[in-house]
């Protein structure tokens, strides 16, 4: 909404979290912005047959759920550029010391500060992060919010006073922050720093336990595919390569044999691993979106969001590997026997 109003439409990754699908397919088209979701975020070409006149913005998550896909930041950001648009990316799941996004090109970066940053899974915030690059006043027609006078800013315009670099994260803070209100409380602000402070340790540690649990998930006889790109059978593992040397974070998803049935008894008889909906913890997290989040969907409707009947998805935590596998295997043992 910083750069896009009633009349104007965005280009989308379809592979993005279920809150912000929703709020792009339903809710702002109720206020006049269109949204075309690209259906494979790989085939560029997609990207660039979906630009309208009035298209503000490209939009994707660096790396993706339930497929652990990797964004290619490098060659989005190239066609938005060619368009005189930003490339707007979610981090949340790579998180800043997995891929910094702006050494490939993207312009815009937001987080969902309430996983990785926050870290222990009690803080509630998001951040928006200005790449500073992005030539707004070379595309004054285009962003008119950026460009043209403010009247509730005494009529300044943020390119003009502020200057292309920070005029897109001023307007965000002064204008929508001001009558939206969405503002972080300052026990969840103190939790986050505190969190920050551990980031690129509890990162490491995600990483190397989730490829182990990957690893192992992948020769498990109960389990007929694991999705995790720092895995060599991953489609984005060159990719991952690329744009996440260091590891491909906590989150990972996995296809066990046996189907609902299975999935939900692997769920319900674990005991290290929380069933919740979250990620990012530093606890390790479980869930079964077939009988839980998408249970409402039929089961034609879940094939299409990517969650088929035995899909359960992981955020590893940092708890030792063994007691990790250990539990896993528990309710691997209950899932045999679940009919
Ligand atoms: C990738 C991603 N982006 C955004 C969000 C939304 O986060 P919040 O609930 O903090 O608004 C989530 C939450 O699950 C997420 O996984």
């Amino acid at each position: 909404m910083n750069i896009a109003q009633s009349g104007d439409h965005i280009v989308s990754s379809s592979s993005v979290y279920g809150g912000t699908y929703n709020l792009f397919k339903y809710t702002l088209p109720k206020l006049g912005i269109e949204v075309t979701f690209v259906e494979d975020q790989d085939d560029l070409g997609a990207w660039q047959a979906a630009v309208r006149p009035n298209t503000k913005a490209f939009f994707g998550e660096t790396i993706a759920n339930p497929k652990i896909n990797i964004l290619d930041i490098e060659g989005v950001a190239g066609v938005a550029h060619t368009n005189g648009l930003p490339l707007i990316v979610d981090n949340t799941v790579a998180s800043p010391y997995l891929i910094r996004p702006f050494e490939h090109g993207a312009d815009i970066v937001v987080h969902s500060a309430t996983k990785f940053l926050g870290g222990h899974g009690t803080v509630i915030a998001g951040a928006i992060v200005d790449g500073g690059k992005f030539p707004w006043s070379k595309h004054v027609d285009k962003f008119p919010g950026l460009t043209e006078p403010d009247p509730s800013y005494h009529g300044a315009s943020y390119t003009g006073v502020l200057g292309d670099p920070i005029a897109y994260i001023i307007k965000a803070r002064v204008q929508l922050l001001r009558d939206l209100g969405a503002a972080v409380s300052p026990d969840n602000a103190f939790g986050l720093i505190q969190g920050i402070e551990t980031l690129s340790l509890r990162m490491e540690r995600h990483s190397a336990n989730a490829l182990a649990v990957a690893q192992w998930l992948e020769a498990h006889d109960q389990v007929a595919a694991v999705n995790y790109a720092a895995l060599p059978s991953s489609p984005w593992n060159k990719a991952a390569s690329k744009y996440s040397p260091l590891g491909v974070g906590a989150v990972l998803s996995f296809e066990i044999k046996g189907g609902v049935n299975a999935g939900r008894a692997l769920v319900d008889s674990v005991s290290l691993f929380s069933h919740v909906a979250n990620i990012g913890d530093v606890r390790s997290l479980i869930i079964h979106p077939a009988s839980t989040t998408h249970s409402q969907l039929t089961p034609e409707q879940q094939l299409t969001t990517g969650v088929t009947p035995g899909l359960v998805r992981l955020s590893v935590g940092l708890e030792h590997i063994d007691d990790i596998l250990a539990d896993l295997e528990s309710g691997f043992q209950a899932a045999k026997k679940a009919k």
